[in-house]
């Protein structure tokens, strides 16, 4: 291990009910590093990023970030420590302003800013820098989409994270919706240094953007490596193909998204 892994994830499982969503999951991540996170539905990659944050604890295995065990730490605890996330569904407060919304992120960050109007000041620099500046005073709930999506984004950054995880923020968003959102998590590598763990399944976008892709099936890690290899590794054809067929030399590795499995 050396020294610039940020967070590492050693042999984690958990199981809900009957149901095993992770059976020994081990990977790490580097500082300023951007890793994907692929597999077909019910891989285990929201599980992943839920056992990271702390909604759950692993049944076994020991998650360490920044040389600190996190594991068993509450989400509030893991949030402290510099881990944000955005969420698969966005749900953010539909009455508020998106203004209030960012402020919020604030507000329970790394590190705490105590007063609102501070709070008010940083989230709208954050807006600006994520272009939602004159979208500041209308309720979140009259956003659009994309736009719902870059709050998700805005307020994940409010909290001024070492580590962000990203759960599909992509998804159902247009062409140059998608060339917006890479453009932006690029600038949030090079410019601000947060490391990015990103779960899409827009397969373009996520080859662009990663330094690296970690692909799960059925809850374990079945490649992981430079996008281009993991494109080319057989396991990772075969989960996305799924039972639909085989594979015919025409088929491209950026349409595997075509295949992924529907649960
Ligand atoms: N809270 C939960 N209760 C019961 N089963 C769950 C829960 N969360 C996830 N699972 C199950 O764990 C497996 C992995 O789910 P998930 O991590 O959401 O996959 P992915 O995000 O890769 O689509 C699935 O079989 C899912 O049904
Ligand atoms: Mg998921």
């Amino acid at each position: 291990m050396t020294d610039n892994v940020l967070l590492q994830v050693q042999n984690v499982t958990k199981s809900f009910g009957g149901v095993s969503a992770l059976k020994g999951l081990s990977f790490s991540i580097n500082q300023g590093e951007i890793l994907g996170l692929i597999g077909p539905n019910g891989a285990g990659k929201t599980t992943t990023f839920n056992l990271i944050a702390g909604v759950y604890k692993p049944d076994s295995g020991v998650i360490t970030f920044d040389g600190k065990k996190i594991s068993g730490l509450r989400s509030h605890k893991v949030a402290q420590a510099g881990i944000s996330r955005t969420f698969q569904t966005v749900k953010p407060f539909v009455r508020m302003s998106v203004l209030e919304n960012v402020a919020v992120g604030g507000l329970f960050g790394r590190q705490h800013v105590l007063s609102v109007s501070l709070a008010k000041r940083e989230a709208l620099e954050i807006l600006s820098y994520t272009s939602l500046e004159n979208k500041a005073q209308l309720p979140a709930g009259s956003l659009t989409l994309a736009e719902q999506r870059r709050l998700e984004l805005a307020r994940a950054i409010a909290a001024k994270p070492k580590l962000l995880m990203l759960d599909e923020v992509m998804a159902g968003l247009n062409h140059s919706e998608i060339m917006a959102t890479l453009q932006l998590l690029r600038k949030l590598k090079f410019e601000k240094g947060i490391t990015l763990l990103v779960i899409e399944h827009v397969m373009k976008a996520i080859t662009q953007l990663s330094d690296r892709i970690l692909v799960m099936d059925y809850g374990e890690k079945i490649a992981e490596g430079t996008p281009l290899d993991v494109m080319k590794n057989e396991a990772v054809i075969v989960a996305y193909m799924g039972e639909k067929g085989s594979r015919t030399e025409t088929e491209s590795p950026t349409k595997m998204d075509d295949y992924r499995r529907e649960t």
